[in-house]
């Protein structure tokens, strides 16, 4: 018999950074949101930092770092000058993500099957450091490919176009973006990457996902830190792990 394997929550504290950074100060400490996730269950803390230092700065990352007790998943795009910062900080893990200044957010997965030849070296030299090297893309086996060519160990499948069509109630969008995720998941695992999935997750849609069994770790952020502003970080986090974990049970094994 196949055994499961569990599935782990990873809490991007970037918004906790975002509003801290609306006045300046130190308030609120994205460190201390991570301790807080991690006694409430969190497997591992993610943070992004970005080109811009828009939300998480280099200093948050040294603290992170340092204090952790948990893996620290560093999101960042594949440049020169994120590669050096990771190979310095030495993170558990990173995830290329395309990085474009006037996005909101990470809109799109990165383009892993155009940009092979810029791509390689940046998992070459991450990888050769004992960092575990995943990228964001979007759930089409081209990419998968293209994650396999340049030597990732992981994918993260962009659940985002599934998640809007879910939040916008369009059934027939919605079933198809899933089928694309659910076909990426099986494809990931039978090309040998790991397969985590993230972006614009909440309970409903962390359930679901939660329930493919090739799936072993979910990103979120900003619904986490949202949510806690009615609902404090520790009972968000809590609600979160037990939908994962419903979600985990009415997984199939492969
Ligand atoms: N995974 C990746 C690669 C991301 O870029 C983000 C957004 O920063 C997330 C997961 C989390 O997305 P959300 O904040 O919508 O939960």
């Amino acid at each position: 018999m196949t055994v499961l394997s569990p599935i782990r929550l990873g809490v991007n504290i970037d918004h906790v950074a975002t509003l801290r950074n609306a006045r300046g100060g130190r308030h609120p400490d994205p460190l201390r949101a991570a301790q807080v996730a991690v006694a409430s269950g969190a497997d591992g803390i993610t943070a992004h930092l970005r080109e811009d230092r828009r939300h998480i700065r280099d200093a948050d990352m040294e603290r992170l770092r340092g204090h952790l007790t948990v893996p620290l998943n560093m999101e960042m795009a594949a440049t020169r000058e994120m590669v050096e910062i990771a190979l310095r900080l030495k993170p558990h893990a990173t995830c290329l993500v395309p990085e474009r200044r006037e996005e909101r957010t990470t809109e799109g997965g990165l383009d892993v099957a155009g940009q092979r030849d810029e791509l390689a070296p940046a998992v070459r030299a991450l990888g050769a450091a004992g960092i575990r090297v995943s990228m964001f893309i979007a759930p089409e086996p081209i990419q998968l490919d293209a994650a396999v060519a340049v030597g990732a160990a992981v994918v993260e499948l962009h659940t985002g176009a599934w998640c809007d069509a879910v939040a916008a109630g369009d059934r027939v969008a919605a079933a198809s973006e899933f089928g694309r995720i659910v076909q990426a998941a099986r494809g990931a695992r039978e090309r040998g990457l790991e397969v985590h999935a993230g972006h614009g997750l909440d309970p409903l849609t962390a359930e679901t996902i939660a329930a493919l069994p090739e799936v072993v770790e979910l990103n979120i952020g900003h619904w986490l830190v949202a949510e806690a502003v009615f609902d404090g970080l520790d009972g968000t986090i809590r609600r979160m792990l037990a939908a994962m974990r419903r979600g985990r049970a009415k997984a199939v094994a492969p």
